[in-house]
């Protein structure tokens, strides 16, 4: 291992500062170290990095593979890479509330990569939680009810509606096991989220939601979360399967400007 990587983790939870790497130019073993440091604290954060989206997309590339991001039209010439943009005009932030990208695929992301261009002067913070330690924060009666069930998830759910009007879609919507084994460490983690689950497969939304809404807040629970302040040239790599995120928006009147791109995920098991 090159001893010029370094990990620091800010937060017990979940996330890690990897210095030491020049995301434009990186060889096997930095990739290797990327991938297992990925498994470990499920989303890296990088300093001080110079990237646009040529290199962006080459990057992620070496991870897996890039897709485009549903209803958001990627950049010319790049069509997996998306602008994620709060303009000082604008109120709603994109995917401002907790979840997991794409659960509503019947092959949701694996990951993504986000890189910051333009930071407000203060705020826009993304908090991460690690839904690992969610699971087994469970009681062992609930983690076997939770065992057994398969959940909807829809892209059109009121709740991820509200934060990007014009741009879900209907009767997009999966069904996947609300407890799910990561297909690299093979640990089990809850698998809904608040953007998009609506309901237990086999029960109505009235009856899932006592259950969904503990699960929510469980998930909300700042134990198991981090919380990355941004500048510009950072970049965050998160593991889509293992974590959610949650952008904040308090930042009004300011320009928040970063770029995305998806890997394409497999179906959870
Ligand atoms: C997102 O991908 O949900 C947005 C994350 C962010 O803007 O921090």
């Amino acid at each position: 291992m090159n001893s010029d990587y370094q990990i620091d983790q800010p937060a017990g939870p979940i996330g890690a500062n990897i210095s030491g790497i020049d995301l434009n130019n990186i060889n096997s073993t930095a990739v290797d170290f990327i991938r297992k440091a990925l498994s470990e604290h499920v989303v890296l954060f990088f300093r001080d990095q110079a990237l646009d989206a040529a290199s962006l997309l080459e990057l992620a590339s070496k991870f897996g593979s890039p897709v485009p991001y549903p209803f958001v039209k990627g950049l010319s010439g790049f069509p997996e890479v998306v602008e994620v943009i709060k303009r000082p005009e604008d109120t709603l932030n994109f995917g401002g509330v907790w979840h997991s990208d794409t659960a509503y695929l019947e092959t949701p992301a694996m990951g993504a990569l986000l890189y910051g261009v333009d930071i407000p002067k203060r705020g826009g913070d993304t908090l991460f939680t690690n839904m690992y330690n969610v699971f087994d924060s469970l009681s062992t009666g609930m983690q076997s009810f939770l065992g057994s069930q398969m959940a909807i998830n829809d892209a059109d759910n009121e709740a991820i509606r509200a934060t990007r009007p014009g741009s879900t879609k209907k009767g997009l919507l999966a069904t996947h096991p609300v407890v799910r084994t990561h297909p690299v460490t093979k640990r089990p983690l809850l698998y809904i989220n608040k953007a998009h689950t609506t309901r237990f497969a086999g029960m109505s939304e009235s009856e899932s939601a006592p259950i969904l809404n503990f699960l929510f807040e469980r998930i909300m629970q700042p134990e198991f979360s981090c919380r990355f302040q941004w500048q510009r040239g950072s970049l965050a790599f998160w593991d889509n399967r293992a974590c959610q995120h949650y952008p904040l928006n308090d930042y009004q009147g300011e320009l928040r400007k970063m770029l995305r791109v998806s890997l394409a995920g497999d179906k959870p098991r």
